[in-house]
């Protein structure tokens, strides 16, 4: 027989015990979906079956392919998630059928390594990605200022190298008590010439690429901060030296890099911060992977490259038009540097992430890696 004090200790090591995983699980406000080597769904958590219309009992006499079109790319990240035996994510799927309709999901799965084959599935809808405050901006942030890119870069720049030349003219023959005017002239135009050589990256064009080694890119903007804009700021590099080159083009990349850490440097030498600090990082990251414009493919986005800065973050104002051109909180500012960055990070076929609160602001780019086949024909 056991003796009270025994009885005593079992009981509460029994209340002790961490409840059963199913439990845990259903109490998740996020939906997770366990499915089987079979696509059977083995378990959906209350979230799940919330998030899917449907219920658990309904869900178990059901297969993956009963709800998505075996065409979708969520047929190719779970069977990604089996054969790399690693985690795999996607910001942007999609599926349309007639028992589930959702646009713009974020999807993260996982193997699970005591189940070879099953797979979990975390699902997230575009809002609730948006409201975890990590803002995507996808290609295309900047589409609305293309097609005015071209018209000033084909309309404005010939009249205005006319215009400069005759100020020139008038330079050698005017009285000089006016020659100050054209000068003024002058100055004007070429300062209007070199808006409209910066917005003429945003132009529709096809980029060049090649292997890009991003460390050589970090150092040589990390040189050209601290001889030039940012000579007060710290600089600390974590590089992991066994990355693979970029597949992009080098001086797209100089330009969004340069535009990072001049915004990280303006930042991090407001006055409330006594030591401006500027941390580049770079990581390889598996089963990063986006969707490709226009198709249904998807490209693998595995390089980490991150600009951090300890000033005092974006401000609230700003944050929901941060990539749009002409926003700027600064007196002198052009509002066009995060544009440009998020339109060739788009071309790139790359995604850029922001995090941002006081003391502490990351800008993180997720890129290409270059591929054995785009190796083989010659980059
Ligand atoms: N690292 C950062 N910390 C805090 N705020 C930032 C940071 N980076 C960007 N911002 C905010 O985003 C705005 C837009 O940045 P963006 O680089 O597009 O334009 P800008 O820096 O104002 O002007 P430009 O780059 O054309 O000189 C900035 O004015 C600033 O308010
Ligand atoms: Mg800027």
């Amino acid at each position: 027989m056991i003796n009270p004090v025994t009885r005593a200790a079992l009981a509460l090591r029994e209340r002790r015990r961490a409840p059963d995983m199913a439990q845990i699980m259903s109490a998740l406000p996020v939906p997770v979906v366990l499915l089987d080597t079979d696509n059977r769904f083995r378990f959906v958590n209350h979230a799940a079956e919330q998030f899917l219309g449907i219920s658990a009992s309904g869900l178990s006499q059901l297969r993956l392919r009963d709800l998505v079109p075996e065409d979708n790319p969520l047929f190719l990240l779970v069977e990604q998630v089996r054969k790399s035996d690693a985690s795999v994510s996607d910001h942007d799927l999609s599926v349309d059928s007639p028992r589930l309709n959702k646009q713009g999901m974020a999807v993260q799965g996982s193997p699970l390594p005591e189940e070879p084959g099953a797979v979990v599935l975390v699902l997230q809808d575009a809002s609730a990605a948006r409201a975890l405050d990590r803002q995507l901006a996808f290609r295309g942030a900047a589409r609305s200022v293309t097609g005015m890119a071209a018209i000033l870069a084909h309309e404005v720049k010939n009249p205005l190298s006319g215009i400069r030349g005759a100020a020139q003219l008038l330079e050698t023959s005017v009285d000089p008590r006016d020659r100050e005017l054209t000068v003024l002239i002058r100055d004007e135009a070429d300062r209007i010439r070199a808006l409209v050589d910066r917005m003429e990256v945003f132009g529709e064009k096809p980029i060049m690429r090649t292997a890009v080694n991003i460390h050589r890119v970090l150092e040589h903007v990390r040189k050209l901060a601290q001889s030039g804009f940012a000579p007060h700021v710290r600089f600390q590099e974590i590089y992991d030296p066994s990355l693979p080159p970029v597949w992009g083009n080098r001086d797209q990349l100089v330009q969004v890099i340069l535009n990072l850490v001049k915004n990280a440097a303006e930042a991090a030498t407001q006055e409330e911060q006594p030591n401006p600090e500027i941390i580049l990082t770079t990581g390889f990251q598996h089963g990063m992977r986006l969707a490709v414009p226009g198709s249904r493919a998807r490209l693998d986005v595995p390089l980490l490259v991150a600009v951090r800065d300890n000033g005092p973050g974006i401000p609230d104002d700003i944050r929901p038009h941060l990539f749009e051109p002409f926003v700027t909180s600064k007196p002198s500012g052009s509002g066009l540097g995060l544009a440009l960055v998020a339109k060739i990070i788009g071309d790139h076929g790359g995604l850029i992430e922001v995090d941002s609160r006081p003391g502490r602001t990351e800008f993180r780019l997720h890129l290409p890696v270059l591929t054995d086949e785009e190796a083989d024909f010659g980059a």
